[in-house]
């Protein structure tokens, strides 16, 4: 009897043991955390929904984050880490100005820690967070792949690959096509600008000097022209919404392109380059086809250069490398 209980132990334990085998070397998946941590979704999405309940504004951040996030050195947690002597992160970028809701993810990533140890990678607590304030914000509900690693690097010069909002539509499509998306795919992550506000120092190209011939930028509603400039004069960090739903997940950004009222250059241009207006034009018209392309083009960016496996780690703290 005591030899059949013995040997079943030891195979209990050797199957356990294969189980986790696979586990650590499975791929990434829709239900990764279903047997490992199978509260980590909605402990996530509560936390999101508590912080923008209080703070609507900050589904942009989040959205932003998600972005910088996987253009950087792939979608690995990396923008969260913080500056330390010897090296300067991601974050301390001029291009990090913007990124806000660090403090939404240290604490969906306290609540499942507290659940679950060691388990939960960073680098998907900002998909899942970016989701979660897509949908908060009233845009579409989709599922993604996870299991991403959390990466061991974080250096500032890398953010140099980050599109910048004066790129015209040409210039940014070369950038996205170097991580194989298409012109209606960049079109479809533009319509992110559906959340947030931009600051004077990425519109105020196009308002003074704009070109050999033009002082302001001649694409520009004159309206809105005003209007940025007014807030251009109360400083470089004054801010304008992108839309004027900066809080709601919605087409309007589109229609704002129809009409000259486009906030930044790299959102102007798409409309003014022949070989994108009529994607404009279409999400303009139908705003469920822009949720599907935004849907599909998001879960893809998701999976850019993502580490699984021993390729990272799972971080104890977003904020620093274990
Ligand atoms: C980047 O974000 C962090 C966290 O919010 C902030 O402490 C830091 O000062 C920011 N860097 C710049 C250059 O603004
Ligand atoms: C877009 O920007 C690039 C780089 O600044 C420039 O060479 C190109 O002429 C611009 N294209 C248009 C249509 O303005």
């Amino acid at each position: 009897m005591a030899k059949i209980i013995i040997s079943y132990i030891v195979n209990l334990s050797l199957v356990l043991f294969f189980v986790n085998f696979n586990l650590k070397v499975e791929a990434l998946s829709m239900g990764y955390y279903i047997l490992r941590c199978p509260f980590a979704e909605m402990i996530v999405r509560s936390t999101v929904n508590q912080a923008l309940s209080d703070d609507p504004t900050l589904a942009a951040g989040l959205l932003r984050m998600h972005f910088h996030d996987c253009f950087v050195e792939g979608c690995d947690g990396s923008v969260l880490i913080d500056s330390t002597k010897e090296n300067t992160a991601e974050k301390d970028s001029p291009a990090n100005l913007s990124l806000r809701g660090y403090e939404i993810i240290d604490a969906a990533k306290a609540a499942v820690e507290n659940q679950c140890p060691g388990v939960v990678s960073c680098a998907d607590i900002i998909t899942m967070a970016a989701r979660d304030a897509v949908f908060f914000a009233g845009g579409p509900f989709y599922d993604m792949p996870k299991g991403r690693m959390d990466g061991r690097r974080s250096k500032i010069e890398d953010t140099i690959r980050l599109p910048a909002p004066v790129f015209n539509s040409t210039t940014l499509i070369n950038v996205f096509s170097q991580h194989g998306f298409s012109a209606q795919e960049v079109v479809a992550f533009s319509g992110a600008h559906t959340l947030g506000v931009a600051r004077c120092t990425s519109f105020k190209n196009r308002l003074s000097n704009f070109d050999t011939t033009h002082n302001v930028d001649p694409s520009l509603n004159s309206k809105l022209a005003n209007t940025l400039s007014q807030a251009c004069s109360a400083g470089d960090n004054s801010e304008a919404p992108l839309d004027p739903t900066k809080n709601s997940f919605d087409n309007a950004y589109f229609n704002k392109l129809q009409t000259g009222e486009g906030v930044l250059t790299s959102d102007q241009t798409l409309y003014t380059n022949p070989r994108t207006r009529s994607v404009v034009n279409a999400y303009a018209m139908n705003q469920a086809l822009f949720f599907l392309d935004f849907q599909q083009a998001i879960i893809k960016m998701g999976l850019i250069d993502v580490k699984e496996g021993n390729q990272g780690e799972v971080r104890q703290d977003c904020r620093k490398i274990n």
